[in-house]
């Protein structure tokens, strides 16, 4: 009997020691402590047993169930130590939230306003704002457009209520172009003048997918002596170029605005057809861009520059259109609304 416990014994703690998981361990009491179990077993034998044998036998026998048993439970806390660890070190920590870093950027219109005041402040142009709540003079009547004037109808205009000021009705309007920036610089009498200004303009126009009240444009003014159409020539396509690339080129066609003359529209070459014709340019291979001309002699005169010995150009035209034909969007109202969607792909 002492050979069979001292071979139970070393049999099993063998076991307990290769034991991997509790399951094992479970598995091992039950092959030990249970109904049948091999120590359960044994005591049922002491009855055959001599009575001086057993003064041996159960201190022994008692001794080692104690220490199958401890050695169980040892090895039981062993592995849930391990398993412990093993989870400790796959931990998922659901609290923890992703911090998403996203950097904003320039708006649309705002990057090619810098693109394009980068390109003429590097030909001298500097940058000059003018008002956007303007006097009648300067946005008309310095401008060669008299009070009363046919002319006046040209633009929309959204004239200023001066109910509560000191001034006359239809002194002051919101201003229907950038061109108010040149008789203000030139009353100032300082020459020769290479400006630019871009910046919002306002008319009383219905929304749509093509007009807004509220509006951009990009104006030059050029004054001083022997100033030439070549002038105007060299800086529209100088301007063409490098928004449109390359392959872009201006043509001139007489029209009328009061305060130049001669007065020209100025056409680009369609650069998505290359000029064969296509539904961006109506089929005609060129497509309308700016207003321009040479200063007329009476805006010399209302702003007090001697037009002998004097001349001047400017231009002005629509920022807004050209970045629906660079961008393909085919609504201007997009970059007047702050939608993300649209913002984010610029
Ligand atoms: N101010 C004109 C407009 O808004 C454009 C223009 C500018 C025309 C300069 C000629 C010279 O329609």
């Amino acid at each position: 009997m002492r050979d069979k416990i001292s071979q139970i014994k070393k049999e099993y703690l063998e076991k307990i020691g290769k034991a991997k998981s509790l399951t094992d361990l479970d598995t091992i009491f039950l092959a030990l402590f249970g109904k049948t179990g091999q120590i359960t077993q044994i005591p049922k034998e002491f009855p055959k047993i001599p009575k001086e044998d057993l003064k041996i036998i159960t201190p022994l026998f008692i001794a080692t169930k104690k220490e199958l048993e401890q050695e169980i439970d040892k090895r039981r806390q062993e592995i849930r130590e391990e398993s412990y660890r093993k989870l400790e070190n796959e931990k998922l920590d659901l609290t923890q939230t992703k911090t998403i870093k996203k950097q904003g950027h320039l708006h649309l219109a705002t990057q090619f306003k810098k693109e394009i005041i980068d390109l003429f402040e590097s030909l001298g142009f500097s940058q000059f704002d003018a008002p956007h709540v303007e006097w009648d003079k300067y946005n008309f009547e310095y401008l060669n457009v008299p009070k009363d004037h046919p002319s006046r109808d040209l633009w929309d205009t959204l004239y200023i209520d001066t109910s509560n000021l000191a001034v006359e009705p239809g002194q002051m309007a919101l201003r229907t172009h950038t061109s108010n920036f040149w008789p203000r610089l030139m009353e100032k009498g300082q020459t020769p003048i290479r400006a630019m200004s871009f910046d919002r303009c306002f008319r009383y126009e219905a929304v749509d997918a093509r007009h807004s009240h509220t509006f951009n444009q990009f104006e030059i003014a050029v004054v001083g002596e022997n100033i030439t159409m070549a002038n105007l020539k060299y800086l529209s396509d100088y301007l063409l170029k490098a928004i449109l690339g390359k392959e872009a080129k201006s043509r001139f066609r007489p029209k009328y605005y009061p305060f130049v003359e001669p007065g020209v529209g100025i056409d680009s070459l369609c650069v998505f057809c290359h000029g064969k014709g296509c539904k961006i340019c109506s089929g005609t291979g060129w497509f309308e861009i700016a207003g321009a001309g040479m200063i007329h002699p009476n805006v010399f005169k209302f702003t007090k520059l001697d037009p002998k010995k004097y001349s001047g150009l400017a231009w002005g035209f629509g920022p807004d259109r050209i970045l629906m034909l660079k961008h393909k969007f085919d609504d201007i109202r997009y970059l007047l609304e702050g939608d993300l969607k649209f913002l984010q792909k610029f």
